[in-house]
């Protein structure tokens, strides 16, 4: 952590003290109250976290304001552009960019532990089949914590390696597993003669009656969208593992808590909900409707893929995937796809409309993914879980810096009290 000598001055009934200032590398300074409620009796109160800094991390940054987005430092577009996504795993993962031997190790390792235990087969036995991939994800990455002990022993840095690797390797084909047991399918064992996205879809849509060739274009934006969707600092989802993990729980049980966290429409959900939202809205001439519904206070809907807590001018992944929904849909041709006129039409109505403009919303990473994955034969069901194993490789780099801190404690925020105060008991003839 950047030190400084600089200090903020609080004064509270006439008393003062001085909090340290900390200068970041990127971002605003940070307050350090760590000692404010030893000396001066008071918590600090931030409900959502809107203007709280939980840890300081060297993984990801984003300036909000300028709608950018670093991981370790390499602009998204860069990488969504030049790299591919275990390259950004690496990146994640250790911090620097691979060298091309060391790139082609980390490929062959993960492609070599894409299998799932066979007897992890049974779990899935036990869901209807009409669950969501969602709550089947919850589930069989949960259970990986009762699979895999000789990786859970966290304060051994082979076996957070493992549990890493393994992590990575596993989530597509859990997800893929998950997808084909909604539509009755059987599963399909990944390859290790193709690439992780290619590995992907045809896990997804390979079936035993005919071969699967998986067309190089799709592969390289399904590519895009797991490393778009990658890492994204402290979010929810994450801030959700580095709490579970704080108290040394099992890193796999501690990956589920992220997904169980993703799963909500106000965050990894957003993209199902936004396409949902799509399809009710139909047509252009009814997007009126829904933006004066948004508008209203006192009616619940949101636009679903519009705003972001922290990005207030564009979300720099939103301005990628746009570029690869008309790629795709040309490559499909359905560029004329009725749900990407809808898309873009609402774009520009709420982008003109004051109060966005005032509120400051605008796309985000969920509005484009959702039409893309549809148009490559997704259900909207499965936009989650692709959510949740692109952002894997965010929560395991995310959980190894905390896990590997020696100052790490144990998260346990306090509150502000509005409760009854002290009362004795009633028995139940006197109430
Ligand atoms: C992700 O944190 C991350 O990094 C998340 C993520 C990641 O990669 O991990 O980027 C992924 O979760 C993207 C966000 C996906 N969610 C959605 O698209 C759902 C729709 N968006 C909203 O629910 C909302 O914008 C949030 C949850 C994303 C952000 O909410 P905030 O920052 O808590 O803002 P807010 O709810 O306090 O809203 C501020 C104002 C409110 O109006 P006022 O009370 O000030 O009058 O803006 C309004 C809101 O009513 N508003 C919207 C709106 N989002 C906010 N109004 C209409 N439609 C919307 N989508």
């Amino acid at each position: 952590m950047a030190d400084t000598k600089r200090t903020a001055k609080l004064t509270i009934d006439g008393n003062d003290y001085e909090l340290p200032i900390f200068s970041p590398t990127a971002g605003p300074d940070v307050l350090d109250i760590r000692k404010l409620y030893a000396q001066a009796g008071v918590f600090t109160y931030d409900p959502g976290f809107t203007s709280t800094a939980s840890c300081d991390s060297t993984i990801t940054y984003i300036d909000g304001g300028k709608g950018e987005l670093w991981h370790r430092g390499y602009p998204i577009d860069q990488l969504a552009g030049k790299s591919h996504y275990l390259e950004v795993c690496f990146l994640l993962l250790y911090g620097y960019l691979p060298t091309a031997d060391e790139l082609e190790d980390f490929e062959s390792l993960v492609t070599r532990h894409t299998m799932v235990h066979e007897q992890m087969i049974n779990f899935f036995r036990g869901f209807r089949r009409d669950a969501h991939p969602m709550a089947i994800m919850v589930g069989v990455i949960g259970a990986m914590s009762a699979f895999y002990h000789d990786s859970t022993d966290i304060s051994d840095p082979w076996q957070r390696e493992v549990a890493s690797i393994r992590l990575i390797a596993k989530l597509p084909t859990i997800a893929a597993m998950a997808y084909k047991y909604t539509i009755g399918q059987p599963f399909v064992y990944p390859r290790n003669d193709l690439d992780y996205a290619s590995n992907f879809l045809r896990m997804c849509f390979a079936v035993p009656c005919e071969d699967y060739e998986v067309n190089p274009i799709l592969a390289r934006a399904m590519d895009r969208i797991f490393t778009l969707h990658a890492d994204h600092e402290q979010n929810a989802s994450t801030s959700t593992v580095r709490l579970a993990s704080s108290s040394g729980a099992n890193p796999f049980a501690c990956i589920a808590a992220g997904v169980a966290c993703l799963w909500g429409p106000a965050h990894g959900g957003a993209n199902q909900a936004c396409l949902e939202m799509l399809k009710e809205i139909g047509t252009v001439d009814r997007i009126p409707e829904y933006i004066a519904r948004a508008k209203d206070k006192d009616d619940p809907f949101r636009l679903m893929g519009f705003g972001h807590r922290v990005y207030k001018n564009t979300d720099p992944r939103a301005t990628v995937l746009k570029q690869s929904a008309d790629e795709v849909l040309e490559l499909l041709g359905v560029e004329n796809n009725p749900l990407l006129q809808v898309a873009k039409e609402l774009e520009k109505v709420a982008l003109s409309d004051p109060y966005f403009v005032e509120k400051k919303l605008f796309p985000n990473v969920d509005f484009y993914s959702g039409i893309i994955l549809e148009a490559m034969g997704f259900p909207t069901s499965m936009f989650t879980p692709i959510f949740a194993l692109s952002r894997t490789v965010g929560w395991i780099s995310q959980w190894k810096e905390m896990i590997s801190d020696p100052q790490m404690k144990i998260g346990r925020p306090r509150q502000l009290y509005q409760g009854s105060t002290l009362r004795d008991y009633m028995d139940i003839e006197d109430r």
